[in-house]
């Protein structure tokens, strides 16, 4: 009998893979196992497993074998909603992993394995976390022009979970709450949670109509502002100095709060100063880990007024108490000994990178998009109606995100949100083409 080609070999493999017959995490043949198993050349069996990582059904683990892919990751589509065709690119969420960052993590745990009191980390960590974890992040936090003690500084698992707390400790059903016309979806989820009335504030890509937000402040009892002011998801603007200001006092003149989400805040290297730092008195900063350092960790923090860290902390206790200690262990590690600053600083170039290759896919299209950040936000024209562009461009095996998820009031503009940040990077320019030519094809 001939050894069967090696084609058919990775095509066998691969649609074990595809059907769940070989699981995800299953340790693969040795290399030379599989050249005696199949009766092929050593360099054939490399081939094959070459071949089955490109498809991105398998990865390599130095020293340790080759391991089927777990590919569970939170893609931005519902659980009910599957792709027609095989997946060319993501562009409907962000989850930018640097090269390498699977071995950071390695050594990290590691380290933590080897480090003096393992046990320590079984007990429970008192709610917003123990003082000298709360110290790191304070630390790392002057970077950003926030100068907030310790105490101030409450732990989360994630920044959604650092809102959650914050709005379910400061607001009651029925508030309003004014964000963004076009704001992170996540606000969404968490007004329609507690009940909370969302006063959708016009956008401009300089910033949100300061105007109407003093309008809307005067008109109705605005419990809370949710504001994005560096590096805003969807449209990317940074807000100037004179900007911020005025958002502060008319916050202060009708005695609202303001939280304020630093999630993307890292890809600015020298904005005007957080808001938090104008008004500590009313301001809630929240930000985390997930875009700077990975998603998956769930790490996050919310640095709250004085007057307000109590309730706060008793929102945190009961909902779930804190961050969990080996999640927080590996991310201030990895703040106090530089790892982070040092990815953000990958994820800015990076970014810069994927800007580019944007606007030369893109050029002559209505783009907004902040220069070093993973998204962009695209004007249709008339006659592409978001949603159909979106299932036309499924069809292609390309996710994006339309208008639709971000606003936050009832006009939906016509546009989607290009997440770049997921796709290698070789791969996102020959995607965002691709997507180009299906938008041309859309007849007027
Ligand atoms: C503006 C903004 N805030 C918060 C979050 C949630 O972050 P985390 O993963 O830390 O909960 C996101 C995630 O996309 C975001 O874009």
């Amino acid at each position: 009998m001939r050894p069967p080609s090696y084609k058919a070999i990775v095509e066998e493999l691969a649609a074990a893979i595809r059907s769940g017959a070989i699981p995800a995490g299953t340790r693969l043949a040795a290399h030379r196992e599989l050249a005696r198993e199949r009766r092929i050349a050593l360099a054939t069996a490399t081939r094959v497993y070459a071949e089955l990582a490109a498809m991105g059904l398998v990865v390599g683990e130095p020293g340790r074998g080759t391991f089927v892919r777990v590919r569970s990751g939170y893609d931005g589509l519902e659980p009910s909603r599957a792709l027609p065709v095989p997946r060319v690119a993501d562009l409907s969420f962000n989850q930018p992993l640097a090269p390498g960052q699977a071995e950071l993590l390695r050594r990290a745990l590691r380290a933590l394995a080897a480090s003096g009191d393992v046990e320590a980390l079984l007990y429970q960590h008192p709610p917003g976390g123990r003082r000298h974890d709360r110290a790191i992040v304070a630390t790392y936090l002057l970077d950003r022009g926030i100068d907030a003690p310790p105490g101030d500084v409450l732990l989360t698992s994630g920044t959604q979970q650092a809102l959650d707390t914050v709005l379910r400790a400061l607001t009651r059903p029925g508030d309003v709450v004014a964000a963004d016309a076009l704001s992170y979806p996540g606000i969404k989820l968490l007004a329609a949670a507690h009940g909370l009335d969302l006063a959708p504030v016009p956008v401009t890509a300089a910033g949100p109509d300061l105007d109407a937000l003093e309008r809307i402040c005067a008109a109705r009892r605005v419990r809370a502002i949710y504001a994005i002011p560096t590096v805003h998801n969807p449209l990317g603007w940074v807000l100037d100095r004179e900007r911020r200001a005025r958002l502060v006092a008319t916050a202060r003149a009708h005695d609202c709060l303001i939280v304020e989400d630093g999630t993307y805040a890292f890809l600015e290297t020298s904005p005007p100063p957080p808001l938090r730092t104008l008004a500590p008195e009313r301001t809630c900063y929240v930000a985390g880990l997930s875009k700077n350092v990975a998603p998956g960790l769930r790490f996050g923090f919310a640095v709250v007024p004085a007057s307000l860290a109590q309730t706060v902390t008793g929102s945190l206790r009961a909902a779930a108490w804190g961050a969990p200690g080996i999640v927080t262990a590996l991310a201030t590690g990895w703040m106090a000994d530089g790892t982070v600053a040092r990815l953000e600083e990958d994820r800015r170039a990076d970014a810069a990178a994927r800007q580019g290759i944007a606007r030369a896919a893109l050029a002559g299209l209505d783009v907004t998009a902040h220069p070093a950040s993973h998204a962009v936000w695209l004007g249709l024209e008339p006659h592409q109606r978001p949603d159909h562009v979106a299932a036309v461009l499924a069809e292609e095996g390309i996710l994006v995100s339309t208008a639709a998820a971000f606003a936050t009031g009832r006009h939906r503009p016509h546009a989607l949100r290009l997440a770049l940040g997921t796709p290698p990077r070789d791969e996102l320019g020959p995607a965002l083409r691709r997507l180009r030519g299906a938008l041309d094809a859309i007849p007027p």
